[in-house]
């Protein structure tokens, strides 16, 4: 055991885990606020750069007869190529951010880091509001404060995924999801308040709000515990019985804090015996140790992290948050777009909570098929739609093809709030085997932002009309990247639901993703390790 007396566990494996109390929830409740940053910040770009103020400062075009950001001639925008740039930018910085964010939390905790993250992202934030037309500050504040979002969205889902207990899990990480679509509905409302300024106000008020975000996260995280998994991980275990007392709101003597010790102890164990790590190249190496045929190695858990949010990121969510705006301008018998972009938003935020309960419910390899089977269908319609009524794109063309297609689009997303959205971060989160997991959770939260900025980057191309214009069949593309993500989900994801961190990993090894949601937990980690006390073996045995 790494360092200190060998705690004794059970074999009984109903009993691992305190039941839930009210502080549990509201820890993980807290943490999940984090989902803030990186909703907000994904959401205000897409509006502010529609706004008449910001169009003018970066191309120094005459204001048009009427600077209505709902109505800008089509020749009075910024440059597909700033636009994009401006865009993606922050998910360059996020992508490095989240990788990195792994080490670090691995070296002083998962708390600190994301504390550093606030930190980090501020100074970003200034850099984007304090000068004015100067697009090089503008740039790397966003790379910069990317970075601190990256850091951010990586740790939240490691250290909420570490301290909720089974039951929830999956419902708490969801909580995360719903606050990163709170986060995009706040910042269309700042921007849809701002957007007619003429003045700096226009753009700085809605970065400026991010302030409070930071501020916010890093105070109330001083008042958290540790995750108690990073303790162990350390040898720390005087640190990890307290920090896991605190989460599970019982005494550090209690069985059920010592039991759960036990288990986290006994699958470190474990898993170190499997996979030594000798030197920092070697412990990023093993993230790509054994087959890829074995559902149980970690190279196979990397690509499932990984690939499941390049996955959520081809549902093709992104195309409606980032450039809805421009898109439902271009269809053009909208006489508001930024008011139907709100709307696309709070569709977003209602149809979140759903996920609470069937994630639980019906597990995350369930909603994952079915969500991304009806999101083929919404967005295919879209586009038939779309191009069966090539008018409906002019003014006053064909106003029921065009409620067709916002219809099915706000389908689609409601199909991702509740499925996709949620489901792809709770599967990260609990994926990876103690000694890999803040890399594998940084690595596939890096890959949702690598994916994503691939996305922000060719997107303005396809859909502007002085480029690609493929305007509605644009749809066409995203319904056939729909399928591969559910069918990546079919192939490759397991059913996680109600296990232990460590159960998962024990699950993986003794099934394979299609048979993996009728796996229930045979023997305690303690129990194969031989950290069990006689009595509490024999109360085990005689409950099974
Ligand atoms: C995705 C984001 C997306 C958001 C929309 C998240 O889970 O990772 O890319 O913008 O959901 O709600």
């Amino acid at each position: 055991m790494p360092g200190g007396a060998v705690v004794l566990g059970t074999s009984d494996t109903n009993r691992i885990e305190a039941p839930v109390t009210a502080r549990t929830y509201f820890m993980c409740v807290f943490a999940s606020f984090g989902g803030i940053f990186f909703g907000y910040d994904t959401g205000w770009m897409g509006g502010v750069l529609g706004m008449p103020y910001f169009i003018n400062m970066y191309t120094h075009k005459p204001f048009p007869a009427n600077p209505d950001a709902a109505h800008l001639p089509a020749d009075f925008a910024l440059p597909a190529w700033e636009k994009s740039l401006m865009t993606s930018i922050l998910s360059a910085g996020t992508f490095f951010g989240a990788l990195i964010a792994g080490d670090i939390a691995d070296l002083v905790g998962r708390r600190p880091t994301i504390i550093a993250g606030c930190i980090i992202f501020s100074i970003g934030c200034i850099l984007e509001v304090a000068p004015k037309d100067a697009l090089a500050c503008f740039v790397i504040g966003r790379l910069v404060a990317g970075a601190g979002v990256g850091f951010i969205s990586a740790t939240i889902i490691l250290y909420m995924s570490e301290i909720a207990p089974k039951k929830v899990r999956g419902a708490l990480v969801s909580g995360y999801q719903f606050c990163i679509t709170i986060g995009i509905l706040l910042a269309n409302c700042v921007v849809y308040a701002t957007q007619n300024r003429l003045d700096t106000g226009s753009y700085r008020i809605p970065i400026a709000v991010q302030f409070l975000w930071a501020l916010i996260l890093g105070t109330g995280l001083l008042f958290l515990p540790e995750s108690p998994r990073f303790y162990v991980r350390k040898g720390q275990i005087d640190l990890a019985t307290e920090a896991l007392a605190r989460v599970r709101d019982q005494p550090a003597e209690s069985d059920y804090v010592q039991d759960e010790l036990a288990e986290i102890i006994a699958n470190l164990e474990f898993e170190k015996a499997h996979i030594p790590q000798t030197t920092y190249v070697e412990s990023w190496l093993v993230c790509f140790r054994g087959s890829i045929y074995d559902g149980s190695s970690n190279l196979r858990r990397t690509i499932v992290g990984t690939g499941l949010q390049c996955a959520q990121q081809f549902t093709g969510i992104n195309f409606i948050f980032y450039f809805g705006t421009s898109f439902f301008q271009t269809l053009g018998t909208i006489s508001n777009p930024f008011f139907i972009s709100l709307i696309t938003t709070l569709v977003n935020v209602l149809s979140t909570p759903a996920s609470f309960w069937m994630v639980e419910h019906f597990g995350r390899r369930r909603i994952l098929i079915v969500g991304g089977t009806c999101m083929v269908i919404c967005q295919f319609i879209v586009a038939i739609v779309g191009t069966a009524t090539p008018h409906a794109q002019t003014p006053g063309g064909a106003p029921a093809a065009v409620k067709a297609e916002i219809a099915f689009i706000c389908l689609n997303i409601a199909a991702f709030a509740s499925t996709w959205g949620p489901a792809a971060w709770v599967v990260v989160g609990e994926l990876f085997p103690l000694p890999i997991r803040s890399r594998g959770v940084g690595m596939s939260t890096a890959s949702n932002w690598f994916w994503n900025c691939i996305i922000g980057v060719i997107t303005p191309y396809l859909v502007s009309t002085d480029q690609a214009n493929l305007g509605p069949k644009v749809f066409f593309i995203w319904g056939s990247t729909a399928i591969f993500s559910t069918l990546f989900a079919y192939f490759l994801v397991s059913e996680t639901k109600g296990l232990s961190l460590e159960q998962v990993d024990q699950m993986l090894v003794e099934t394979s993703p299609r048979t993996s949601a009728g796996w229930k937990p045979t023997k305690t980690w303690a129990a194969s390790e031989g950290h069990v006390q006689d009595d509490k073996a024999s109360e085990g045995e005689k409950a099974v």
